[in-house]
Order: C-alpha cells, then structure tokens, then sequence
C-alpha cells in the first residue's frame, strides 16, 4: 500500500516537473524568440518618452526597466527592447542579449520619415552611415563603457553639428506625428540655418 502511494506520488511529481520544465521552456523560447522589427514599428518620435533631450521606448513592453538605466546618474546597460531616438531619421535598438556583441546588441537605423510613416532606409550593426557621412557605430562606440553606447552631450561621443534648438525644432516637425507644435521664430531660424547648412553640404559635396 505504502509503496503503491510513493509511487503514485513520484508520478505525480514526475508529471508536474515535465509540466513546469516544458512551461519554463517555453518562456525561454519566447523570450529568445527574434524581436519583429519593420516598418511599422516606428512613429511619432514624440509619443515615446521624453528623457533630458532625447526619447525612449521598450519594444518588449518594459519601459520601466529601460527609464531606469536612461535616468541613472552613473549608466547600465538598456535591457533588450529598449528603443532610443534624438531625432525621427536615426534610431537605435537594443536587441536579445548575445545578438550582437560587437555593438552590445545595439541595432542602428536610419529612416526615411513622412506623413505616411517611416520606412527604414539602412539597419544594422557597424556599417550605418548618416546623412552626414557619420558611422552610427563608430562614433557611438566612444561613449565611455558605462553608458552603453548612448552618447548625449558628455558621454565622450564627436559631436554632432546640430545645436539644441535645432534637435528641438526637428523633434517638434517630425511629419509621422500629429498636432505637431508652432515653432517660435527663433526655432524657425535654426531650421533655416540648417536646411542652408544640408544644402551647402551637398553642393560642395557634389
Ligand atoms: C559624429 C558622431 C555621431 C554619429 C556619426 C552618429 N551619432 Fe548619434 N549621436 C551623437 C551624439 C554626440 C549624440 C548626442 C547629441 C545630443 O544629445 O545633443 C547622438 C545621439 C543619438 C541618439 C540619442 C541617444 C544618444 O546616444 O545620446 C541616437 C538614438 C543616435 N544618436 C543614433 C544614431 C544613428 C542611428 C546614427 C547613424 C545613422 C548616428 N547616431 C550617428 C553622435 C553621433
């Protein structure tokens, strides 16, 4: 009798560990599973999260675990998902860990934007260029280790030839969002700044 009720509950025990082994498994596998990303995974730049000057997202829905990192005083590395962007043509994402080491499982994009939507014109890992010529990687490799590539203004990153109400007049013009704001005049100069600036660029470079 004694023996008959053992066994029954080793069995028993047997078929819930193969239950929650094969459970376990299967949220690995979700886990480990490709982050989908397309065209549509990208909009607005101003319906993600506002950090300091830039914005933030977590395509795998923990924003909250990827808000701590960006509000951290001395770095971490984003958890995957994690989206980060300055202005709406050039995204960084963060991938499943063990993706892409040689970039810390960062992934660089650079969009085309318009009413319509985004269509993503380069991705991937060390060999993005800019609109100015600029590889993504190499200059975002200079931040120092503890900020995970994200370079803001003093992470040790070369600059970029914007100044800050030029980022902000771009941020307030993306074509994807809607209700986009009145620029003041001042903004409205450093967009014409800029646009002489890219035509200039251009010509002497044609
Ligand atoms: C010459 C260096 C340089 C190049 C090239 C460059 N960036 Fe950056 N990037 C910066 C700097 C510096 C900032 C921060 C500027 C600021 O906050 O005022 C920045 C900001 C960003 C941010 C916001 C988060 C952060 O790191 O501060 C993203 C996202 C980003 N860049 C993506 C890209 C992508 C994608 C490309 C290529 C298509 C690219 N960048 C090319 C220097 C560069």
């Amino acid at each position: 009798m004694q023996t008959r009720s053992a066994l029954t509950i080793s069995r028993f025990l047997l078929a819930t560990l193969v239950l929650l082994g094969g459970g376990l498994l299967k949220a690995d596998d979700s886990g480990s599973q490709k982050m989908q990303i397309d065209d549509s995974t990208f909009s607005c730049i101003r319906s993600m999260t506002p950090v300091r000057g830039f914005y933030v997202d977590n395509l795998l829905g923990d924003l909250e675990a990827t808000l701590k990192v960006a509000n951290s005083p001395t770095g971490g590395d984003y958890p995957p998902g994690s989206v980060v962007q300055l202005v709406p043509a050039e995204v960084m994402v963060k991938l499943e860990k063990g993706s892409f080491p040689a970039t810390k499982d960062w992934e660089f994009f650079e969009l085309g934007v318009n009413a319509k939507g985004s269509t993503i014109k380069k991705r991937g890992f060390v060999d993005v260029v800019n609109q100015f010529g600029g590889n993504c990687f190499a200059c975002h490799v200079q931040a120092r280790p503890e900020w995970d590539l994200v370079c803001e203004k003093d992470h040790g990153c070369d600059p970029i030839p914007l100044t800050e109400e030029m980022i902000l007049a771009i941020q307030k013009t993306d074509p994807r969002c809607e209700n986009n704001p009145e620029l003041s005049d001042s903004e409205k100069k450093s967009m014409h700044d800029l646009m002489k600036a890219l035509s200039g660029a251009s010509e002497s470079g044609s």
